[in-house]
């Protein structure tokens, strides 16, 4: 499992498997709405699309958390829907709420975009060279990022997110060629994007698989093991090699087998799975990434620290970098994560 290729920075030394002593740490989402300077910049900016599609304003909170916090990574601002948008379909982000598609039909699926709109997703390029040239030297690695073609699509189906995905379970069921032909195209797209950020200086890439634990295990194999397996295999067929890491989240028990056909370098943990499991079936395999809940981390206190401390006893043993087990929420105190960094790092 351990390669030679690590570099300097800590976080590329653990996805090349290697333990460090003091693990890696960033958080999903860490730019985001708790960070007063996040909040300043996006209103800046207008909505939070236009923010994701101004490079200069996308660097600049990208960088924000790591020049608050030192974190080892610093993953590029932006959202997973810019695909689905990239290809043609309507995206508008209702405040409170989230995110809206235009929902889909078998028709329009023909009528997607062949390649990803240039005007779009140049941007997202350029945010990320911006961030590249910054960090150039430093020890922080830059993440780029896309959604899996499964929840990718779970969302242009429905319009929205979902607690259970049902509206796509059903596309899929009753139109199983299109709903693979739409996963093609997704798998095509996310290649490409992943391959051009790594271009422009992802040393490091996540494939956020959100609702990947709405799939039973036929199915999970169908729309979110392949289409990964794939886009992995499309991405290195164009000559990039980021490290990557998946994040079928939901999966539990089938993570193991995920990994093993995916060929991803490492594996963003949730909330809630079995730091035990997790530690015997999948830290065995590939290095881990986890697993502090946000809710907890919310919460702080004596709470927080059982939690972190029981992340590093599990996980800290092997291949770790130090997370949190799903995005960090909005109202979430910045003592607190002061609190989870100082516990980390000693
Ligand atoms: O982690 C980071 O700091 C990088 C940026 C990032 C965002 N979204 C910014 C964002 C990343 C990696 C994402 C991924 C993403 N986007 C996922 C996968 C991860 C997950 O959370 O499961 C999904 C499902 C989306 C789609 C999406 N975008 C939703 C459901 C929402 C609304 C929920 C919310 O938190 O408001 C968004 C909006 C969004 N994406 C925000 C941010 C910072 C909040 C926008 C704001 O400033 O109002």
């Amino acid at each position: 499992m351990r390669t030679d290729q690590a570099g300097t920075k800590p976080l590329l030394r653990v996805l090349g498997g290697n333990r460090e002593a003091i693990p890696p740490i960033w958080m999903m989402r860490q730019a985001g709405r708790y960070l007063p300077e996040y909040r300043a910049v996006r209103e800046k900016a207008g909505g939070f699309l236009d923010l994701c599609l101004t490079p200069e304003l996308a660097a600049e909170v990208t960088l924000q958390p790591v020049r608050r916090f030192g974190f080892d990574a610093a993953i590029l601002f932006s959202d997973i829907l810019i695909v689905p948008y990239a290809l043609g379909r309507k995206l508008w982000f209702v405040e409170g709420e989230g995110p809206r598609l235009e929902p889909m039909d078998v028709g329009d699926i023909g009528r997607l975009r062949a390649e990803l709109d240039w005007n779009i997703v140049a941007r997202v390029y350029d945010a990320a060279s911006q961030v590249s040239a910054r960090l150039a030297g430093s020890p922080t690695a830059l993440i780029g990022f896309c959604g899996a073609p499964w929840t990718v699509a779970t969302y242009m189906i429905a319009g929205r997110g979902s607690a259970d995905q049902a509206v796509a379970k059903e596309f899929a069921k009753r139109q199983p060629e299109a709903f693979a032909q739409l996963i093609d195209i997704l798998v095509e797209a996310s290649a490409d994007y992943l391959a051009k950020q790594s271009e422009c200086g992802a040393q490091v890439v996540q494939i956020f698989d959100s609702w990947a634990g709405s799939l039973a295990v036929e199915d999970f194999e169908r729309w979110c093991v392949q289409p990964t397996k794939r886009l992995l295999a499309k991405l290195r067929a164009k000559g990039r090699n980021p490290k990557i890491i998946g994040f079928p989240r939901g999966a539990g028990k089938n993570i193991p087998r995920y990994v093993e056909q995916t060929g991803v370098d490492a594996v963003s943990l949730e909330s809630g799975i079995d730091r035990d499991f997790a530690r015997a079936e999948i830290q065995s395999r590939v290095p881990v990434q986890g697993n502090v809940d946000p809710q907890i981390l919310l919460a702080g206190g004596d709470a927080l620290d059982r939690e972190v401390d029981d992340v590093l006893e599990k996980l800290g043993q092997g291949p770790l970098i130090f997370n949190l087990g799903h995005g960090i929420l909005p109202q979430t105190p910045i003592a607190n994560v002061e609190r989870m960094l100082r516990k980390v790092r000693g």
